[in-house]
């Protein structure tokens, strides 16, 4: 079987030209591309979307949501870097999985883009805890979703010492973990996880 390599749609649960999260993904899609996965890094704040409302679905699905399915039904899998707000994730992230969900075009549920992909995820924050719970409640989301989200996460505390510019984790030993992340969704899209 060739083995042709994954390829990963990847972004950052923040819209904020500043945001620590945008930094950290492109650190997970480097450890992913370093694994032979292919990574397409996407800015949410080019995807803007309201709140989630029936009636704007039922006057007819934005364009966004269209361009969103139609990235994730070209994808394997999902990498995504996250804040943590209030002890959960932000409104931003689930109001995207949500959209996304919606019904396609043909008339199929848009959870079939999710089922059975990979995906991985890590987090970042000023705090010293980096956004852990906003994992638990992504990662649990995501399985919700039918995705198989990689055991490895990385949550990345005090951010604004350790994450100075796009894509620089100071702190070696975090940016092995946070490329293990990568490395993990890249072998399990190729459907040889368990030998990684
Ligand atoms: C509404 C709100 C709630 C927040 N709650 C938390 C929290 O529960 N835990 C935490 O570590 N940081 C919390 N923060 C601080 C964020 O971690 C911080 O703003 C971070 O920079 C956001 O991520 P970003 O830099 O990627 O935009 C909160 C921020 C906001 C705006």
């Amino acid at each position: 079987m060739p083995d042709t390599p994954p390829r990963l749609l990847a972004f950052a649960g923040s819209l904020r030209e500043a945001s620590f999260n945008r930094r950290l993904i492109p650190v997970l899609a480097e450890g992913a591309e370093a694994a032979g996965a292919t990574v397409t890094l996407v800015e949410l704040r080019d995807f803007p979307l309201p709140v989630y409302d029936g009636d704007i679905e039922a006057a007819g699905m934005p364009g966004n949501v269209r361009r969103l399915q139609a990235l994730l039904g070209e994808h394997d899998g999902l990498l995504v870097s996250t804040p943590e707000y209030n002890g959960s994730m932000p409104a931003l992230v689930k109001n995207t999985l949500d959209w996304i969900s919606r019904p396609l075009e043909d008339g199929r549920s848009g959870t079939t883009l999710f089922a059975g992909k990979v995906a991985g995820i890590v987090s970042a924050s000023p705090g010293p805890l980096g956004g852990l719970r906003s994992l638990l409640v992504l990662r649990d989301a995501l399985a919700k979703l039918g995705l198989l989200v990689v055991p490895q996460q990385v949550a990345v505390g005090l951010a604004a010492d350790r994450l100075p510019a796009r894509g620089v984790l100071e702190d070696a030993r975090m940016r092995e973990s946070v490329h293990a992340v990568g490395a993990a969704v890249a072998a399990w899209a190729r459907g040889v996880g368990r030998a990684a």
